[in-house]
C-alpha cells in the first residue's frame, strides 16, 4: 500500500511511540504487585510517547501546529495545518496491563481532518485513512459492517468514569441500547472503538464527554470505511461537543434516534 509522504511521517511517529509504550507495558505488568502501583510510571510513559510523536512530526513538518493531550497547544507558523494527538488512548487499560490502547494522530487542514493513523502496539494493528483514499488495517482495505438488523448488532459505548459524567442520562442510553441491540461492549479506548467500527468489528459506537484527540482520527477512519459519524444531535460538532455516534447508515440513524429519545426521557424524569 502506497501512502502519501505525510501519512508515512505519521506512521513512523506512531510506530516509534508504540515501541516505547510496549516496552513500558512490560514494566506496568511488574508494577501491578507493588503497593504504590504503576500510576506515576504510566504518567511518565504517556508523556514520553507524546514527546516522541511531537519530535517525529516536528522534524518532518516544523511549521504545523500541534494539539496533544499531555502538552496542550503548540502553535505553528502554518495556521492551516494542525496535528491532533493522543499519545496513549486507553490509559486505564494500559495502567491495568490490558493490551487495548493506542497512539492516535489526526492531521487537520483548514478545519477538516484529512489524514488519520491509529496504532495499537500491543497487537501491532495499524489503522490508516486519508481523505478520499479509503481506510486500511495493516494495508488491507476495511469497510464498515453491512448489518441492518439491530437485534444482530454489537455496539461499543463509553461509560462515565468514576466521579464524572451524567449517570442518569448514561443509564437511560445504556438501557435503550440494551433493549434494541444484540450486545454492548465497553473497551476503553475511543480511538480504537471508532477504528473497530471502520473495520466492521463493531456495528456502531457512541460516547459522550470525549476530547478532540479521542475522536479526530477515528472519525476519518469511519467515514473512509463508508460509515457515518455525527454528534448525538446528528450534527458535525463532534470535536467541539466531545461526543460521537458512528456506524453504517442504518445503525447510525437508529442509534442516534434511540439516544435522543433516551436523552429526552432523562430530562423529563
Ligand atoms: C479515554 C478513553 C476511553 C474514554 C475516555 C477517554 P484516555 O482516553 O478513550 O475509552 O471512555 O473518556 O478519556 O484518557 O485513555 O486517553
Ligand atoms: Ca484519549
Ligand atoms: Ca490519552
Amino acid at each position: 500500500m502506497l501512502h502519501s509522504a505525510v501519512v508515512n511521517v505519521m506512521i513512523k511517529a506512531v510506530h516509534r511511540a508504540g515501541r516505547s509504550l510496549k516496552r513500558d507495558l512490560g514494566e506496568v505488568e511488574q508494577l501491578q504487585v507493588s503497593v504504590k502501583g504503576p500510576a506515576n510510571f504510566v504518567t511518565a510513559a504517556d508523556r514520553r510517547a507524546e514527546e516522541i510523536v511531537y519530535e517525529e512530526l516536528a522534524k518532518a513538518r516544523p511549521d504545523y501546529g500541534f494539539l496533544g493531550e499531555e502538552g496542550g497547544v503548540r502553535d505553528g507558523n502554518d495556521k492551516t495545518h494542525r496535528w491532533i494527538v493522543d499519545p496513549l488512548d486507553g490509559t486505564t487499560n494500559f495502567l491495568h496491563g490490558i493490551p487495548h490502547f493506542a497512539v492516535s494522530i489526526a492531521l487537520e487542514r483548514s478545519g477538516a481532518i484529512v489524514a488519520a493513523v491509529t496504532y495499537n502496539p500491543a497487537n501491532d494493528e495499524l489503522f490508516v485513512a486519508e481523505r478520499g483514499k479509503g481506510a486500511f488495517l495493516n494495508d488491507q482495505r476495511i469497510r464498515v459492517a453491512a448489518r441492518r438488523t439491530l437485534s444482530e448488532a454489537i455496539v461499543g459505548c463509553g461509560l462515565p468514569h468514576y466521579g464524572r459524567g451524567d449517570l442518569k442520562e448514561s443509564r437511560k442510553e445504556i438501557a435503550a441500547a440494551q433493549q434494541n441491540f444484540a450486545g454492548l461492549r465497553r473497551y476503553g479506548a475511543a480511538t480504537l472503538d471508532l477504528a473497530w467500527v471502520a473495520a466492521g468489528r463493531l456495528d456502531a459506537y457512541w460516547e459522550r464527554d470525549l476530547s478532540p484527540w479521542d475522536i479526530a482520527a477515528g472519525v476519518l477512519l469511519v467515514r473512509e470505511a463508508g460509515g457515518f459519524v455525527t454528534d448525538i444531535d446528528g450534527g458535525e460538532a463532534f470535536l467541539a461537543k466531545g461526543q460521537v455516534v458512528a456506524g453504517n447508515e442504518t445503525m447510525h440513524r437508529e442509534l442516534t434516534r434511540l439516544l435522543r429519545e433516551a436523552g429526552r426521557e432523562a430530562t423529563a424524569a
